[in-house]
């Protein structure tokens, strides 16, 4: 029998117990930003459907081909996020956050959306944990942002990683390199498409997969070679400090991401365990972004690191992160009266910081033992009408079968005491 509904094609769904692993993956990808002065920052999953043409761009697949795009009610052209970075900088100007001290440090973590092609690690609705810091061009920066992601990962306890790096140029040395690559472009044998693709951006042609252009591609002029010599003073710093925090890279000189908005530094975290999907997470310098969107001409550097890759990278390499949510206690009532009592209790002992479930549905002993044992709980308490009568309750320690009987009105000092 088929299910009347399903969930959309490409949408991941995390239940228990593996929503565990889900939740521990997110919060282990904020926790170094959080502890590096970036404040949270929540922000709407649609905007502005012109935010998204002006700051990923036009010609990028994410904008022209991905974006799930209706008007809403007022005729107005919105978009659900492809990406968090043009949205933080339309906050970002909009409240004046580019007003206080800078740099700007945010993060965030949600839901993204691109109409891809789903396969594994690949999907319509996806999340990720990133952050912007903007306002402040100092390489060192650079260098922290990359380096809260490493250390995201390395808490996880992913080892099989790559970071790639690479340098993109700037608003003075790319577009002479551009011209110089389109012109190396031009003289090669590339199908109809492909030579569409070189006149709008010749960069995306550097990251066609197919052996016959690679191999033309072999000598091909690369933008690292052709930084201006500020650019290039920037890379060799972020890369001082980089080695300086212990970060291993590989230089990436063909790079290619999938968004316009960057600048300078530029890099993608790469793992092999995730079949044709290898990017967990990615990010760069966007100088240009701001003005760009109307605010004041200041840059930024961020990531987007993606929390179900992250999640594949860690089951890829057989890393156990995150414990389902489990009870330190499972009251069973038997009987009507018991069971008033139980509830009570239940909400006593959780107030107390005792994490309590209940054997709901009026089972018998037997039901409720069994439940019991699968809540993964310590102790059992059980009260029956007859125990209710005496104002005592039989406590039970799950693992070893071991039974006592407790008063009542003491019973959530001693679950405290044992359970502490
Ligand atoms: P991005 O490389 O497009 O960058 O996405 C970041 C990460 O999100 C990717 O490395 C990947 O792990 C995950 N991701 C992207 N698309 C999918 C998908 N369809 N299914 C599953 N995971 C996906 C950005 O979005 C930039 N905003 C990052 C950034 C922030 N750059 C500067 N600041």
């Amino acid at each position: 029998m088929t299910n009347l509904f399903q969930a959309p094609k490409g949408v991941p769904e995390y239940f228990p117990p593996d929503s565990a692993a889900f939740l521990a993956v997110r919060d282990a990808l904020a926790k170094p930003a959080c502890n590096a002065g970036y404040g949270y920052i929540e922000l709407p999953t649609f905007e502005d459907t012109n935010l998204f043409v002006r700051g990923v761009g036009e010609s990028t697949d994410v904008v022209s081909k991905e974006m799930y795009t209706f008007d809403d009610r007022g005729g107005r052209s919105i978009s659900l996020r492809p990406e968090g970075t043009a949205g933080v900088m339309r906050a970002v100007i909009e409240h004046g956050l580019d007003r206080g001290q800078l740099p700007v440090k945010l993060w965030y973590a949600g839901p993204f959306f691109r109409a891809e092609r789903p396969q594994q690690g690949r999907y319509r609705q996806f999340h990720q944990v990133g952050v912007e810091a903007v306002g402040i061009d100092d390489p060192a920066l650079d260098a922290e942002v990359i380096s809260l992601a490493d250390e995201a990962y390395r808490s996880l306890g992913l080892t099989g990683y790559t970071l790639m790096l690479t340098s993109l140029g700037c608003a003075v040395c790319r577009p002479p390199y551009r011209e110089m690559l389109q012109t190396f472009l031009g003289r090669l044998s590339l199908d109809e498409e492909t030579s569409r693709r070189a006149a709008l951006n010749p960069l995306r042609v550097l990251d066609d997969k197919r052996p016959e252009v690679q191999e033309q591609l072999a000598e091909a002029p690369l933008q690292v070679d052709h930084l201006c010599s500020e650019c290039r003073q920037h890379y060799d710093a972020v890369r001082t400090h980089l080695a300086a925090l212990g970060v291993r890279w590989q230089e990436a000189p063909r790079l290619v991401r999938g968004l316009d908005y960057y600048t300078r530094t530029t890099f993608e975290f790469q793992h092999p365990g995730l079949g044709s999907q290898s990017g967990i997470g990615g990010g760069g310098r966007y100088d240009g972004l701001m003005a760009q969107l109307g605010g004041q001409d200041l840059g930024g550097i961020g990531f987007g690191l993606g929390t179900d890759r992250t999640y594949l990278a860690c089951r890829a390499e057989g890393l156990s992160v995150g414990r389902p949510e489990r009870c330190d206690v499972f009251l069973v009532p038997l009987g009507d009266a018991a069971k008033t009592r139980i509830v009570a209790l239940g909400g006593l002992l959780r107030v107390a910081g005792v994490r309590t479930d209940i054997a709901y549905g009026d089972r018998g002993l037997k039901g409720a033992m069994k439940a019991a044992d699968r809540s993964g709980a310590r102790y059992a308490v059980i009260v029956g009408d007859r125990d209710l009568e005496s104002g005592v309750a039989q406590l039970k320690r799950l693992n070893t079968g071991e039974q006592s009987e407790v008063l009542l009105t003491g019973l959530v000092d001693v679950l405290k005491e044992r359970l502490a």
